[in-house]
């Protein structure tokens, strides 16, 4: 069996989750997220989002800020489907997610790769365990999983570094290894929460062009911050919550006139 049958078999329920050439036909020109209306209240007076309208295309590279509170992360746990929405739509690759039955969830999920601020990874398990598991919980046979392990830790430069405990890592590195286990299963769309939260400013800039390089060959990649900083220094397109709505705030270079304001879309 080659690495691709493995693909193919694996995904095959949601195959019009796949990037690229991996899509069926008709689904890789549909935005691969789109979110409408979209409603979600964790106290019926107060709700977190408000009417959120956002749509994102393939291959794209999102930041998405707003303060601590706005619903960042709430907005990235609708699309992985840890809450659901109270009204509006989440479509990914065209299907709305709200109509997922439980035993498809895992489908949805294993064509996103999620990265947290706090990692989440196994201190006393190896570099290689803790992205191994990704592809176990698939039940892929294990040579597989050695060779896809392999080409994904090389991918965030830690070649070599598999046998090492995680909690020997700097944080850095042990961000990269979350990192290496979100694509190590080929994720269309990578959501981040934070991830170079927890980072000195010089290492989350390594971590943001890692998510740049994975970015560079075709997944799409939203990354939630309130770093200014690190968005002040990327022409990336910028959506903030503001209020509970998603506001347009720049849009590349194109339409962000060097940076000295920005524009409403
Ligand atoms: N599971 C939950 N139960 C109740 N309230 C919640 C839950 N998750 C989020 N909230 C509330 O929703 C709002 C948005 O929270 P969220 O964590 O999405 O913000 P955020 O933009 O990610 O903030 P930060 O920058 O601090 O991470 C907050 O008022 C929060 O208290
Ligand atoms: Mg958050």
């Amino acid at each position: 069996m080659s690495r691709e049958d493995f693909g193919e078999e694996g995904a095959r329920p949601f195959a019009f989750f796949r990037a690229g050439a991996r899509a069926e036909p008709g689904v890789a020109n549909k935005p691969i997220l789109v979110l409408e209306d979209v409603y979600k209240y964790f106290r019926v007076d107060q709700p977190t989002l408000r009417g959120v309208n956002l749509t994102v295309e393939r291959g794209e590279f999102v930041f998405v800020t707003g303060p601590s509170g706005a619903g960042k992360s709430t907005l990235l746990q609708l699309i992985y489907r840890k809450h659901t929405v109270d009204d509006g739509r989440i479509l990914f690759s065209g299907r709305d997610i709200a109509r997922l039955t439980e035993r498809s969830i895992p489908y949805l999920r294993r064509n996103l790769g999620i990265v947290f601020q706090d990692f989440k990874i196994i201190g006393h398990w190896t570099v290689f365990e803790n992205v191994a598991i990704a592809l176990e919980i698939l039940s892929m046979p294990r040579r597989l999983v050695r060779a896809r392990v392999a080409e994904a830790l090389e991918r965030v430069g830690l070649s070599g570094r598999g046998d090492a405990l995680t909690d020997t890592l700097s944080g850095g590195e042990q961000q990269r290894v979350a990192v290496a286990r979100a694509i190590v299963t080929e994720p269309a769309l990578i959501l981040a929460d934070e991830p170079t939260g927890n980072l000195d400013p010089h290492l989350a800039i390594d971590v943001l062009t890692l998510f740049e390089e994975i970015n560079a060959t075709g997944t799409t990649v939203l990354f939630a911050t309130h770093d200014h900083s690190l968005i002040a220094k990327r022409d990336h397109r910028l959506v903030s919550i503001d209020e509970g709505r998603v506001v347009e705030s720049r849009r590349g270079l194109t339409t962000w006139a060097g940076g000295l304001h920005s524009v409403g879309g």
